[in-house]
């Protein structure tokens, strides 16, 4: 054993002198001693020959000497394939390959612009959950037993008794909100929103809306138009004719809804303002004093304004969208025109 052990030496240091140029003599190398008939495996075979109270050492020497062995092997790898000679080429001048980055959705650009707006006016942002139950979806908000926007037509139902559903506006969050009981209340809530509509190029079965709540004492009609004013004078611009219609909402006492004059065709008529050359924007009022109570809030104390609009409807006029389909087919030739939008 004596004698295997310093021949085993010897192979060490031939191994650490071992210098490959060519993948030619690294397989010369490869051969000779990890190769099935190479020294490594000849020199395991000895193991038989050794006393049994030796075997232990023996193992040890054989094992760290394998492993040198392929660790000087691996180190010229790269020889290998011609590798050596491809770097030896490479030009590291070349500018390297662009990061392709993505565009953000029209709907989260627009949605973000909303969001921007109002938080200056102080608004905060509330978010709550897509499956909704009766009471924050319709009950609370004082739409009573048989109203038609509670039917199977209208609403995705996920579980009947009690009833589970698809929020079909974000006013769900408003009422979750006013519950918590923290007055003053001054949010925003953002969300995605579910209806059993037949799609077509104004309408689909989701969509994105943004709600508004202020309640505190002494707010006012004159609150509201202000803050919807400067809203879309800051969305929009200068150039379009804004107009206040009266209108009815349960939760709201009393309603409006909010049109302004058609982007798309300039007030000439077309598909998206029905040819009569407005588009309806929002729906807002003064919080009817049964919401308040419902939701625990002292209606002879307080007062609010609320308010709801549609992000596809604001998206499609602020970057003259005709189909609202194009937002949910995932077309990167429509998405890539928003490159630069943020
Ligand atoms: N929830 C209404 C809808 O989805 C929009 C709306 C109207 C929200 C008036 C409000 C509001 O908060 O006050 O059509």
């Amino acid at each position: 054993m004596e004698q295997i052990v310093q021949q085993i030496e010897a192979y060490k240091q031939e191994i650490a002198a071992f210098q490959p140029k060519t993948a030619e003599e690294l397989e010369q190398y490869r051969i000779k001693f990890l190769g099935t008939k190479g020294l490594v495996k000849a020199l395991f075979g000895e193991m038989k020959s050794v006393p049994n109270e030796q075997k232990k050492e023996f193992g040890q020497v054989l094992n760290s000497f394998k492993l040198l062995a392929e660790g000087r092997y691996e180190e010229f790898e790269h020889l290998k394939n011609g590798a050596a000679d491809a770097s030896a080429h490479q030009d590291l001048t070349l500018p390297g390959e662009p990061h392709r980055l993505g565009t953000r959705h029209p709907i989260s650009i627009v949605r973000n612009k909303a969001i921007r707006i109002f938080e200056r006016l102080g608004f905060t942002i509330a978010e709550g959950p897509e499956i909704e139950n009766d009471w924050h979806n319709f009950t609370a908000l004082n739409l009573d037993e048989n109203h038609p926007a509670r039917d199977m037509q209208d609403t995705f139902y996920v579980h009947n008794n009690p009833d589970w559903l698809l929020r079909t506006h974000t006013s769900s969050v408003q009422v979750r909100v006013m519950e918590e009981g923290k007055l003053p209340i001054r949010i925003i809530c953002p969300g995605r929103v579910y209806r059993n509509e037949t799609i077509s190029a104004r309408a689909h079965c989701f969509f994105h809306q943004i709600e508004g709540l202020y309640i505190a004492e002494n707010v006012s009609f004159a609150d509201l138009k202000q803050t919807l004013y400067y809203f879309v004078q800051e969305f929009f611009g200068e150039n379009f004719k804004v107009r206040f219609r009266p209108s009815f909402f349960p939760f709201t006492e009393p309603s409006a809804e909010m049109d302004i004059s058609c982007l798309i065709c300039g007030g000439e008529g077309c598909n998206v303002c029905k040819h009569t050359g407005w588009v309806e924007i929002l729906g807002c009022g003064m919080v009817h004093p049964q919401v308040l109570e419902n939701c625990g809030i002292d209606s002879k104390k307080y007062t609010g304004f609320a308010f709801g609009m549609g992000i596809e409807r604001l998206t499609m006029l602020k970057y003259q969208i005709k189909d609202l389909r194009l937002f949910s087919e995932n077309d990167l030739r429509f998405l890539k025109q928003f490159q630069g939008a943020v």
